[in-house]
């Protein structure tokens, strides 16, 4: 950690962090919503459909972390995240009574009830998103039975670096610009911009927690380290698919004046900077956690993050075909190179062949540390891989079941056994 996030850190106390909680407390019920049905009727019907979309993720988001957070407090090492733990339970509660009552009394969707008007939210509940709040929830399963540091930093790093970090933040702050600088929809703005300055507040306990646990030389860091690794590798791959939009169309998100490359992009400013700060990089992490480039701007990543999301491969299984376009050979095939482990290579070069029966062959070459991949054919290849475009893609999404594909013949490795088994740790 550089000495300057250190100080930032060490500068935040558990008791700042909870005083702004006792000076920051507003209610839920006495947010004026009587003039936001006059700013509701005025949306476009797309506005509508959207914030129905991205509301419903706050709404059923807020209910599922104020449920999740009670093995988190009993977990805590110290008195003063218990507490401050604590204290977040009661916001996250407010901010799920907040969204209740605009569902109720401005959209007018939902009933008297609670659980009634969230289960009008999960038709809206994507691939992406079910994915990371399954997690979540089983994530809460666990730390009730194992309270050790490793879990309690992977539950802290799901829940407030992802969740909250990555997701809720950069959606919140694109919805609270366009209606703060609207103005039509005063009490909705208002509970947002309170709801934002308590998620800050969360995140920054999440960010000091973590640069305890994780940032070289403190205690048990190694051992923190792994653990949250291998969360992040679980995990991460649903992220860019939570934000996408029904039916591919980008007019969910550009009809409140922002693109999904926008999104993508603050995200992954905000990702970059917080781990940085924690004391451990996304750079310094092992392969495949953040595969991006890491000499590209956000700006860069996030365009072909998105593009490989609407192209298919990306996105959830049962977006439309991969395209199989040389463009998108190239990206994805750059992604796999960051993916590849060279130091399971074992020093020896390694040499994958794919050979699609529907799209060009390529192949990648891990040798002496240099790892790269071109369209063709390689003369002697460790392992050869047979299947179709689709299939192959398939194989990669975070819930595919690699086993029977095997076992249907969709995807076909050929090769020594070792090399077959050495393949598993070089892609992690
Ligand atoms: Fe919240
Ligand atoms: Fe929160």
């Amino acid at each position: 950690m550089s000495v300057a996030s250190q100080n930032l850190m060490d500068n935040i106390t558990y008791e700042d962090l909870y005083r702004r909680w006792e000076q920051g407390n507003w209610s839920a019920y006495d947010i004026d919503l009587s003039q936001d049905n006059k700013g509701w009727e005025a949306l476009t019907e797309i506005q509508r459909r959207s914030a129905m979309w991205i509301y419903s993720m706050f709404f059923y988001g807020e209910d599922r972390v104020a449920d999740t957070l009670a093995p988190y407090i009993t977990a805590a090492p110290t008195e003063e995240q218990a507490y401050f733990l604590a204290t977040q339970q009661v916001d996250e509660v407010r901010h799920s009574i907040f969204f209740h009552r605009f569902f109720k009394e401005v959209i007018g969707v939902g009933g008297e009830t609670i659980q009634q008007t969230l289960s009008s939210t999960l038709p809206q509940l994507n691939w992406g998103y079910r994915g990371i709040f399954d997690r979540l929830d089983v994530m809460a399963e666990e730390l009730r039975k194992d309270r050790s540091v490793p879990k309690y930093a992977q539950a802290i790093t799901l829940y407030h670096l992802i969740v909250e970090g990555s997701l809720a933040q950069p959606g919140q702050h694109f919805i609270e610009d366009f209606f703060a600088s609207e103005d039509t929809m005063p009490g909705f703005s208002a509970g947002m911009a309170n709801v934002s300055r308590d998620e800050q507040r969360h995140i920054g306990f999440g960010v000091k927690v973590l640069s305890e646990l994780l940032a070289e030389g403190k205690p048990g860091a190694e051992e923190n380290r792994a653990a949250v690794v291998e969360l992040l590798k679980g995990v991460l791959p649903y992220g860019p698919a939570v934000f996408y939009p029904p039916n591919q169309d980008r007019e969910y998100t550009e009809c409140y004046g922002f693109s999904l490359e926008d999104i993508f992009a603050f995200g992954l400013k905000l990702i970059r900077q917080r781990w940085r700060t924690i004391g451990f990089p996304t750079e310094e992490m092992p392969p495949g956690v953040f595969p991006f480039d890491p000499d590209a701007t956000e700006e860069e990543v996030a365009a072909r993050q998105v593009q490989m999301m609407m192209a298919g491969i990306l996105g959830p299984p049962d977006g439309p075909a991969p395209d199989s376009s040389p463009d998108m050979q190239r990206l994805y095939f750059d992604l796999i190179t960051r993916v590849a482990d060279p130091a399971a290579a074992n020093g020896s070069p390694l040499v994958y062949q794919w050979r699609f029966n529907d799209a060009d062959p390529w192949h990648l070459i891990i040798d002496n540390g240099s790892t790269r991949a071109e369209p063709g054919e390689a003369p002697n290849p460790t392992v050869v891989i047979e299947s179709s475009w689709a299939d192959w893609i398939a194989s990669g999404k975070p819930d595919a079941n690699q086993l029977k594909m095997l076992v249907q013949r969709r995807i076909r490795p050929r090769g020594p056994i070792r090399e077959l088994a050495r393949m598993r740790k070089v892609f992690g």
